[in-house]
């Protein structure tokens, strides 16, 4: 079966520096996927070229087997792709449903907005993914780092996200809201969506990672299975760009 997603030979440089320099990388339903590197590695610019904020220079991204055309953050929707960025676009004023349904509003047959309907789905939907949210009714303003996460993550899961991107979702967050986040990507897993991570935390991601990639100056250095290698593989992946896995 064709991987969910595969983004082939993928390039794009801005003036100068060229972010991205022939990266190829897969991922398959049910499987998250790290991506690890310094600052500048290249790492956020390729997942904007899935999500359709850039136009890659050249390569080819594969969506179930099938040549994707993704040029806006439009055509990454059409394709169930969700980007979830650490500085949430949350409108802070406003509850969990109506961030939920933001531009995306229920109505009633008559053309009304569905408050109700929007609050039993935002119900619903936060009793599967985070049963201890309960802060419904208040501006999202009033809600802690993971309790914001949470709905995001919730907002890509009830528009059919098969694909989720996650720009370092982790960075601000607290020892226990990090763990809630672990828990929601661990339930999205099992849901069958695939998951691209960007996190600065090598062992945080070699605990929620099913495969880690390693990118410096643009390149990708490798990809692994997290069992077969070590916190240190990776460390020297960071550092030296070098893979032991291939130079062994
Ligand atoms: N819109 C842009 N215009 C010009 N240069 C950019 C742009 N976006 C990224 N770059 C450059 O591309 C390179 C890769 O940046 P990118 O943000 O992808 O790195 P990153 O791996 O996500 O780093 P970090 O860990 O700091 O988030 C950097 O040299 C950066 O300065
Ligand atoms: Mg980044």
């Amino acid at each position: 079966m064709a991987p969910l997603v595969e983004m082939k030979n993928i390039s794009i440089a801005f003036g100068g520096v060229q972010a991205v320099d022939d990266v190829s990388i897969s991922l398959e339903a049910g499987e998250v996927v790290g991506l690890l590197g310094h600052n500048g590695a290249g790492k956020s610019t390729l997942i904007k070229i899935l999500s359709g904020a850039y136009k890659m220079d050249s390569g080819e991204i594969w969506i179930d087997g099938q040549k994707a055309q993704i040029t806006s953050p439009r055509d990454a929707r059409d394709y169930n792709i969700e980007t979830i960025y650490q500085t949430l676009a949350l409108a802070d004023n406003l509850d969990a449903a109506s961030n939920l349904f933001l531009g995306r509003e229920l109505t009633t047959p008559l053309g009304f907005v569905d408050d109700d309907r929007m609050e039993a789905e935002t119900r619903k939907i936060m009793a599967r993914l985070n049963p201890n949210f309960k802060k419904l009714k208040e501006p999202v303003s009033a809600l802690s780092g993971g309790q914001r996460q949470s709905v995001a993550i919730a907002r890509a899961v009830y528009f059919n996200a098969k694909i989720l991107i996650m720009d370092e979702p982790t960075a601000a967050l607290g020892v226990h809201e990090t763990a809630m986040v672990a828990d929601l990507i661990q339930e999205l897993k099992k849901q069958g969506l695939g998951i691209f991570l960007i996190s600065h935390d090598t062992r945080e991601m070699m605990e929620l990672c099913d495969r880690v990639a390693v990118m410096k100056n643009g390149r990708m250095i490798g990809a692994e299975r997290v069992e077969d290698v070590t916190e240190d593989d990776i460390l020297s992946m960071i550092i030296l760009g070098k893979n032991p896995k291939v130079a062994a």
